[in-house]
């Protein structure tokens, strides 16, 4: 049987590097595919999340690419054989974006228009060619507390530059769909936590804090509502959209498990035996959305598709690999000291 090859972008990060790590290496998988992982490896991407897997396994190659560079991309992409992406590589914090949104523009749009442009090229030779763009659920705005949950139909209404810069990436991915008939698919997914993250993101940065007993800064009253998802259950879903979803559609991936910010820190002290005075309310984040939440009924009628883990079940387990790994977070952090996004 021919292999077929898959580009992966952002293999590097947080949910990418959970991706190559469990979905990539499984064995029905591995089998069918190859997959090319690119990644610019910023302060965000780091190589040795997935280097003992690379190697491990003769369907994983990697190359450091960076999205924004368009001649380099195109002309690499170009001479590399493969019939479909999956596009998880971003800006993702929406701190950083608040603080700097040029490079998200940079990267999550210009970056996502060259990938676009390339797998056109593909495209015309292989009419079978998927392109598949990794979008969030912060592209539809903010909830109040008793609206119901998104829809793929919600209007998109973001309010961060990251979110925005995400939405302008969604409308250029229906674009080319629209003008080009580039076949596209666009998942939109609620919170990830799990292993691998960075520890600016809000679970990891209050296990590590806890951990070391520092302060847990917490925004404003930390009563934001957000709908978490176990990385595992995400990619899960990426795959089942890739492998067996309709051309042209959105599909939306959640966790159904809303939590209140204030419950996860609450949670985390609490299994880690420590005492809740090390929360610290800190001013809250400029235009932060009060509440997400995904309506996940067409993922689950047109694939089959739920999450599988519990909250509680998810946090357990991604304590205990922050404690059993202080070593990764140690060298992300070093990492992210003398590494910035721009780069
Ligand atoms: N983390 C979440 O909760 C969440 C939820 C929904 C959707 N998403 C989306 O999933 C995707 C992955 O998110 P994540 O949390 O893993 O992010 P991350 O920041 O951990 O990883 C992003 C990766 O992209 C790479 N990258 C950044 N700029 C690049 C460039 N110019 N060229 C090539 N590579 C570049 C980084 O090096 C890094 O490895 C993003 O598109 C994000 O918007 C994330």
């Amino acid at each position: 049987m021919i292999k077929k090859t898959i580009l992966i972008t952002g293999g590097a990060g947080f949910i990418g590097s959970n991706f190559v790590r469990n979905i990539c290496v499984r064995t029905d998988v591995k089998k069918e595919f190859d997959f090319f992982i690119i990644d610019s490896l910023t302060y965000a991407g780091n190589y040795f999340s997935i280097e003992d897997v690379v190697n491990k396994n003769k369907n994983l190659s990697f190359e450091q690419i960076d999205l924004r560079h368009s001649e380099r991309v195109m002309s690499f992409l170009k001479s590399l054989n493969f019939c479909g992406v999956i596009h998880f590589a971003a800006e993702s914090h929406v701190d950083r974006s608040i603080s700097g949104p040029d490079i998200f523009v940079e990267t999550n749009v210009l970056g996502t228009i060259n990938l676009l442009k390339v797998s056109l090229e593909k495209f015309k030779t292989n009419p079978q060619f998927l392109y598949l763009q990794i979008s969030t659920d912060e592209v539809y705005g903010s909830l109040g507390a008793n609206d119901p949950a998104f829809t793929e139909r919600h209007v998109l209404k973001p309010n961060s530059p990251y979110s925005s810069s995400k939405a302008s990436a969604d409308l250029f991915v229906r674009s080319y769909y629209k003008t080009y008939g580039l076949p596209v698919l666009i998942t939109r997914c609620s919170n990830n936590y799990g292993p691998y993250q960075h520890p600016e993101k809000l679970i990891p940065l209050m296990i590590e804090n806890a951990k070391s007993d520092k302060k847990l800064p917490v925004y404003g009253k930390g009563e934001n509502v957000r709908d978490w998802i176990y990385v595992d259950d995400h990619n899960d879903a990426v795959w089942e959209v890739f492998t067996k979803g309709k051309i042209g559609e959105v599909y939306n991936i959640g966790g159904e498990s809303e939590q209140v910010n204030l419950d996860v820190v609450k949670m985390i002290i609490k299994k880690l035996g420590k005492n809740e005075s090390l929360i610290n309310y800190v001013t809250d984040r400029l235009g932060h959305d009060l509440r997400y939440a995904m309506d996940i009924t067409k993922i689950k009628k047109e694939l089959g598709w739920r999450p599988k883990k519990t909250f509680e079940a998810g946090l357990d387990q991604t304590i205990d690999w922050y404690i059993k790994n202080s070593m990764w977070s140690k060298k992300v952090l070093e990492r992210a000291n003398y590494t910035n996004s721009t780069n």
